[in-house]
């Protein structure tokens, strides 16, 4: 393993040709992005990024989640370059590439999902699904968690959990059911994992026995909270709400956009679970970057909506259908899922004794390469700490690693590097969290 540093921050932040590039964007495009450090990428490579002034750091964003393959993996790369020069879209005519796509993606899948529709964003794939629940059972509500996300659009952000993609954007779309999620940092009762589930599901019940009009058509859940925080429920908890959605007779949905590509150290998320939803919605990895985003189903499901009522204007177009086939490739040459196993409990191993040191680091939780740190004032009252959670994400860029927050209460830092994350990478932007997070408390 090579000792050489790979960050250099030379600059202050933002540099002179970032400052610049962020007084002309201000200028002309609505600020509305979440909290960031002030760096403007340039270029990337696998997990190393570099600004528009030179400074280079490492990534624990993948842009949200996305560049699981490393930014620019070389055969994306070439598969997508391949593509732009034959052909770029083409609407709904087929094309060899969008059938090869669909048979690589319904040949990754597990073997009941046997279906699948290509679509461009994460929102535009759980709002089909919500569709589709709602077609194929001929019903009109459907369940959704607190602090759950789906997406920014209307009936993605009403299915929702978090305040954010809703505010001043009432009324939401009625037909919606919430309930909790089990958040074991915060449980509401005792009783350990079981006494939360348990809680959740009688929540479940209650919220609908309450609220429903009978005319349930399916739940959606994402396999853990994203936005909200990297909250992950408690194992067998996601299994009980399929079991209920089976006695039912409603349909289940699982929200993968963030959770699958091998993020977990698995594929697919659901494959930690004993769960076989009917539906769920992809985004985010499938493309790496590359607008795409699909809906897979059993056929049987999905196989409800007749001619013409699906459709999206860009989605299977050949250079996304040549990225989904690439990166289906080079998830499974490089073993990508095994090394965000293998690399998650490295990176878990060092957090927890980082939480050790901190006075602030109040949870680390999280399974492959999705890991959340929740910063807190005190970890007795657990009072969430968001703006030591800003200060935080600017005193790592300064020290030469980008990370980014999410949470219900905007204190939690996103650990979700690229897939391809080695030890040397790993262990250096570990001792960069280590250095800026016990700063923090002098
Ligand atoms: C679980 C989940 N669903 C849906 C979405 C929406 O995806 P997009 O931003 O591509 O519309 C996201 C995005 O973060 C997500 O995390």
């Amino acid at each position: 393993m090579s000792n050489k540093k790979i960050t250099n921050v030379k600059t202050a932040l933002p540099g002179p040709k970032g400052a610049a590039l962020l007084d002309r964007w201000h200028k002309v495009e609505a600020d509305t992005t979440g909290f960031q450090a002030p760096v403007v990428w340039d270029s990337a490579k696998g997990v190393v990024v570099t600004d528009v002034d030179g400074n280079v750091f490492l990534d624990w964003t993948s842009g949200v989640l996305v560049t699981n393959t490393g930014h620019c993996h070389p055969k994306l790369v070439a598969a997508v370059q391949a593509a732009v020069a034959k052909l770029i879209n083409n609407y709904e005519c087929p094309t060899e590439s969008r059938v090869k796509a669909a048979e690589s993606l319904v040949a990754h899948l597990p073997s009941h999902l046997n279906k699948c529709f290509f679509m461009t964003t994460g929102s535009e794939a759980t709002e089909a699904c919500q569709r589709i629940m709602k077609r194929k059972t001929g019903k009109f509500e459907v369940i959704s968690f607190h602090g759950g996300f789906h997406g920014r659009t209307y009936s993605a952000a009403s299915m929702g959990g978090l305040t954010g993609p809703k505010r001043g954007y009432g009324p939401t779309m009625p037909g919606v059911i919430k309930t909790p999620f089990p958040y074991a940092y915060r449980s509401p009762v005792g009783g350990g994992d079981a006494g939360l589930i348990d809680y959740c599901m009688t929540m479940l019940e209650e919220n609908v026995r309450a609220n429903s009009t009978g005319s349930l058509a399916g739940l959606m859940v994402e396999p853990y909270l994203g936005a909200a925080g990297f909250i992950f429920p408690p194992q067998g908890f996601l299994a009980q709400v399929e079991k209920w959605c089976r006695d039912k007779g409603i349909l289940f949905t699982l929200d993968e956009v963030q959770s699958s590509y091998g993020r977990t150290g698995k594929l697919w998320a659901m494959e930690w679970e004993n769960i076989t939803p009917d539906l769920i919605s992809i985004g985010k990895g499938i493309g790496c970057g590359v607008p795409t985003a699909a809906v897979a189903a059993r056929a049987d499901v999905i196989d409800c909506l007749g001619k013409g009522e699906l459709s999206s204007t860009v989605g299977g177009n050949p250079v996304s259908s040549a990225a989904v086939s690439a990166i289906l490739e080079i998830m499974d040459e490089e073993k990508l899922a095994d090394n965000a196993n293998k690399m998650g409990k490295i990176v878990m191993a060092r957090l927890k004794e980082i939480q050790e040191k901190s006075r602030f680091l109040g949870d680390v939780r999280g399974r492959g390469l999705v890991i959340g740190m929740e910063l807190v004032k005190d970890k007795k009252t657990k009072e969430p700490a968001p703006d030591l959670t800003r200060q935080l994400i600017v005193r790592c860029a300064e020290n030469g690693l980008l990370v980014g927050s999410v949470g219900i209460f905007g204190n939690v830092i996103r650990v979700a590097p690229p897939l391809t994350i080695n030890e040397a990478e790993a262990h250096e932007s570990l001792d960069i969290m280590e250095k800026s997070l016990l700063s923090l408390q002098s």
